[in-house]
């Protein structure tokens, strides 16, 4: 389609995505250039994850990660992207000290950032903060299975749901946030029979990391999917590049034609 035809994705639109059983294509990104290279790709939904905590500020967690991180990154990547939903993780501690102040921050996350949803993590304990900003016109993405916001809890980032109990609540907190006003819910690194499961049991999108292929879509850390690390290379990240070696041995190029006075040349100066 003409680029300049394209109307952003809304909430609304992804849900039609799912009935009419169009895959979900996303994408995490946290800065301008990222967002624009993904609008031109034509991805539907960009998540501003608070994984921006580990990918980008170097952190172990995303825990260290503030409202205002996430705003600022969130500003960052609408001004590179115009067609994509785009979607602000509400970092750890914005949301669970009570459901007033989850609405404010995630008012100002709208208002502020100009974000079109907010994602937050987990079930039961969040259902009145996602009533109260669904009822006012925040769009809510809801997060299951491996939260990893509560990575000291769990103590690994190993796979959730396998036990029949956490199965169970994984399929009723779905429901539950559903019936609270979520227009998605991103399940992460459940068993793929589970996934399966959630995604027939809703009528918004499941949008699945590490969660088989019947989520309705699939979501990806960017710089997982592009192969700009060595070290992480769990089994659910398919490498569409390695621009770890892309970008290290250009760089080493460089670093070699500036030792050597190749670079500039004539052609490249003044
Ligand atoms: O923060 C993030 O990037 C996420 C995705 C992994 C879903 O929550």
């Amino acid at each position: 389609m003409n680029p300049s035809l394209r109307k952003r994705v809304t909430t609304r639109r992804v849900i039609e995505m799912k009935r009419a059983g169009e895959p979900i294509a996303c994408l995490t990104a946290y800065d301008a250039m990222t967002a624009a290279l993904f609008d031109t790709a034509g991805i539907d939904v960009i998540l501003v994850g608070d994984s921006v905590g580990n990918v980008v500020q170097g952190h172990e967690t995303t825990l260290p990660v503030t409202l205002e991180h996430m705003i600022y990154h969130t500003q960052a990547v609408m001004r590179g992207n115009h067609h994509a939903l785009i979607v602000t993780d509400m970092p750890f501690m914005s949301y669970q000290v009570t459901p007033q102040e989850a609405f404010r921050n995630a008012g100002r996350i709208m208002k502020e950032a100009g974000s079109g949803a907010v994602k937050l993590e987990g079930g039961q304990r969040v259902l009145d903060a996602v009533r109260m900003m669904t009822e006012s016109g925040i769009p809510v993405m809801g997060h299951l299975g491996l939260t990893p916001q509560s990575i000291h809890q769990f103590g690994s980032y190993k796979q959730r749901g396998t036990s029949e109990g956490e199965a169970d609540a994984i399929k009723r907190d779905a429901v539950a946030l559903q019936e609270a006003g979520a227009f998605a819910v991103v399940l992460e690194k459940i068993p793929a029979a589970l996934a399966a499961e959630v995604t027939s049991m809703v009528d918004i999108p499941t949008i699945g990391i590490g969660a088989g292929s019947a989520c309705d879509g699939q979501i990806l850390v960017w710089t997982d999917m592009l192969g700009m690390s060595t070290e992480f290379r769990p089994r659910f990240v398919r490498r569409y590049a390695e621009l770890h070696d892309v970008i290290t041995s250009a760089v080493a190029a460089y670093v070699d034609d500036v030792r050597e006075r190749r670079f500039p040349d004539t052609e490249e100066s003044y």
